[in-house]
């Protein structure tokens, strides 16, 4: 099989990769966040350059530095986040949400920095944000392939399967954080891969770069003819 020689066997394929956390503001000098380190996204980047796709970065708030030769987009919001991958999906193949997008966003942004007053507690309100992952399932068409992350602290599998359904992906990156040395933070991560048939393939904790060469294989896999 000549595919399999190829050592880059995804030269000419435009690949998606969104990483890190989102920011959403309560007012100009405060915002909601999390600890996504941006890690697993990069590392999904530099080994889909390595396998010769045109990459595109759509990356929050990292202290990381984006891999040479890979397009990057800086966003700060899901909203930011979703524009952005929404004008790039169209002419994407390769699709993986790896960002850790804010579920929900405060209603109202304060123009003026929220001063303390004299009442002990404070409320935020806070609404939905667009589910970026299950916006591109709708769209997605038949060559293309769509790929998300969960992470999930109970009933794993069964929430991970809802989500690979829900949001019509190809497979999903269940990441275990129950195991020592897996996760946000970590250089390195568990995962276990669902796809649409119900299989479920189990891997060993591993750096993130060889996680997301086990990730790029399954991908590889798919669009074989
Ligand atoms: N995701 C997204 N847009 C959002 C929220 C999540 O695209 N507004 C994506 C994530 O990037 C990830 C997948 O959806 O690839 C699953 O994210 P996760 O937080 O595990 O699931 P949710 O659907 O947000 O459900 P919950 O947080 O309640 O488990
Ligand atoms: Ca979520």
């Amino acid at each position: 099989n000549e595919y399999f020689d190829d050592n880059r066997p995804l030269a000419g394929k435009k690949a998606l990769v969104t990483a890190g956390p989102t920011y959403e503001a309560i007012d100009p000098v405060r915002f909601i966040g999390n600890h996504s380190s941006g890690k697993m996204g990069y590392a999904l980047a530099a080994e889909l350059l390595q396998l010769g796709a045109d990459v595109t970065l759509v990356s929050g708030p990292t202290h990381l530095v984006p891999p040479a030769g890979a397009a990057h987009i800086a966003v700060t919001s899901a909203g930011e986040m979703l524009d952005a991958c929404l004008a790039l999906f169209p002419q994407t193949t390769i699709t993986i949400m790896s960002a850790a997008v804010a579920d929900y966003t405060p209603k109202t942004v304060a123009d003026k920095k929220i001063k303390k007053g004299e009442e002990e507690g404070l409320t935020i309100e806070l609404t939905k944000t667009a589910d970026i992952l299950a916006t591109l399932g709708q769209r997605k068409q038949n060559e293309q392939v769509l790929v998300g992350f969960a992470l999930e602290t109970h009933d794993e599998q069964a929430h991970a399967v809802d989500k690979l359904h829900r949001k019509n992906l190809d497979f999903i990156v269940l990441n275990t954080i129950r195991d020592e040395g897996a996760g946000f933070a970590g250089d390195t991560n568990k995962i276990t891969i669902i796809d649409r048939n119900g299989s479920v393939e189990a891997f060993d904790l591993k750096p993130k770069r060889d996680v997301a060469r086990d990730i790029c294989s399954r991908i590889i896999q798919l669009l074989e003819p």
